[in-house]
């Protein structure tokens, strides 16, 4: 795998923002075009190269339903660039760079390069043709699975339940998510992966920080939350479960051939990456723990060869219950048709940079996050491999591999 391989060049966010908060006023093709025009510039790409665009995006907006073309569109990117949009939940952003990755080194040939690009903010208005009160009321993005009509959150608590999460297993990783992250922000890692955002219509508000994140919170501030989800008997906070946010993220990249004839030096290189799918009607967040094993096998490695590992925090629940999957030998045996566990997931290589339960989750731009922070990471770390997941609506499950 040389020349043929798929290389990150760089990523670039916009700042994640409780949603409904700095960003209330502003679309998701607002945030997009901040973040799409700042990779351009840091990379100092020629625009005229850029030769796809793919946008991911779980909440469409009626009035650009394919957002990738409108970013195409108002970012100086070349008009004649073809642009798509994809939905797979909240592993969209994932999907958009797979889908570049699949058509860099083919239909792209060497000379092109091209941007997966992923954006969310908060649908804004529901169309409507007589006006009705609740009609001018925003529309909250649907966080109930349409099959069986859970939330998110009680299906993070029934496998908290069901997988005997304790309560403190889930605050633990809730306050290594905004140790990590605070960690990453006070040096400058995070923010060297952000650009600011001048909010229209005055352009005179800067946002250039996330500011969900709790660089103050302690297992005993934690622990004091009450449960959400399951007011008696629940485990799940506020605390420890991703809060809906407002952002933008994106992610160029380029044939193999193609960087290194520019002169940039890759991040990472996609190595492999799988999709898949568990009942929702069971344990809805299990999709990960399906498709890391499909990615790892995909890339000839194992768990242990993995430097690096983020996992997109949807809930603590959630990672500990896919982590308890993948060390546990009766999954192994009856999910995967294999003799013994995945392996042991090290701890100390996972998040390392904090999660979406610190930064936040707009669900069509976490993908794109988590792959730059990966890449990045992996860079500086001077590793060798990195592997990324995703748990998505529908029971979905996304995982890639990075290399170096
Ligand atoms: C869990 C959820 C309902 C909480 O929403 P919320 O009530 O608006 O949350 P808030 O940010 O107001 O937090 C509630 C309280 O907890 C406190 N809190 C939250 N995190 C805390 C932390 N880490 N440390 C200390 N206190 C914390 C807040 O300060 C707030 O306290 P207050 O009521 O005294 O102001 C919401 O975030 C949610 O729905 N999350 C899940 C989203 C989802 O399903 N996503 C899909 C996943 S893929």
């Amino acid at each position: 795998m040389t020349n043929g391989r798929v290389a990150i060049v760089a990523g670039c966010r916009t700042p994640f923002a409780k949603s409904g908060t700095v960003y209330r006023d502003l679309t998701a093709l607002d945030l997009a075009k901040a973040c799409v025009r700042e990779l351009v510039e840091r990379t100092e790409v020629d625009p005229s190269a850029i030769g796809y665009v793919v946008m991911g995006q779980v909440i469409p907006s009626v009035k650009a339903p394919n957002l990738g073309r409108e970013v195409v569109l108002s970012t100086g990117l070349p008009k004649e660039s073809p642009a798509h949009t994809v939905n797979r939940a909240c592993a969209s952003a994932n999907e958009a760079i797979a889908e570049v990755a699949s058509a860099c080194p083919a239909r792209m040939a060497e000379a092109t390069s091209a941007i997966a690009s992923l954006a969310e903010a908060q649908a804004r208005f529901t169309a409507f043709s007589r006006v009705r009160l609740r009609d001018l009321v925003p529309e909250t993005p649907a966080i109930a699975e349409p099959s069986t009509g859970l939330t998110m959150g009680q299906s993070a608590e029934k496998m908290a339940k069901e997988n005997g999460i304790t309560r403190e297993e889930q605050d633990r990783i809730a306050f290594l998510s905004h140790k990590n992250a605070a960690a990453a922000t006070e040096d400058g890692r995070l923010p060297a992966e952000t650009c600011t955002v001048l909010v229209p219509p005055c352009y005179e508000v800067a946002v250039s920080a996330d500011n969900l994140l709790r660089k103050d919170t302690s297992m005993e501030a934690l622990a004091a939350l009450p449960p959400v989800f399951d007011r008696k008997y629940g485990t799940v906070t506020a605390g420890n479960a991703s809060p809906l946010t407002d952002g933008a993220a994106a992610v160029l990249l380029m044939s193999e051939a193609k960087a290194k004839s520019e002169g940039y030096e890759p991040l990472a290189y996609v190595r492999s990456w799988a999709v898949a799918a568990v009942d929702p009607g069971g344990q809805l967040l299990m999709g990960p723990a399906l498709a890391i094993p499909q990615a790892l096998e995909r890339a000839s490695l194992q768990l242990s060869d993995m430097d690096l590992i983020d996992m997109h925090e949807a809930f603590a629940a959630q990672v500990a219950s896919n982590i308890q999957a993948l060390e546990s030998e009766t999954w192994a045996r009856e999910k995967l048709g294999r003799s013994r566990a995945l392996g042991k997931v090290d701890r100390d290589r996972l998040n390392v940079c904090g999660g979406s339960i610190a930064l936040g989750h707009p669900f069509g731009a976490t993908g794109a996050r988590i792959t730059t922070t990966l890449a990045n990471e992996l860079a500086r770390r001077k590793g060798k491999f990195g592997l990324l997941s995703v748990c998505a609506q529908g029971g979905l499950g996304f995982a890639m591999v990075l290399e170096r």
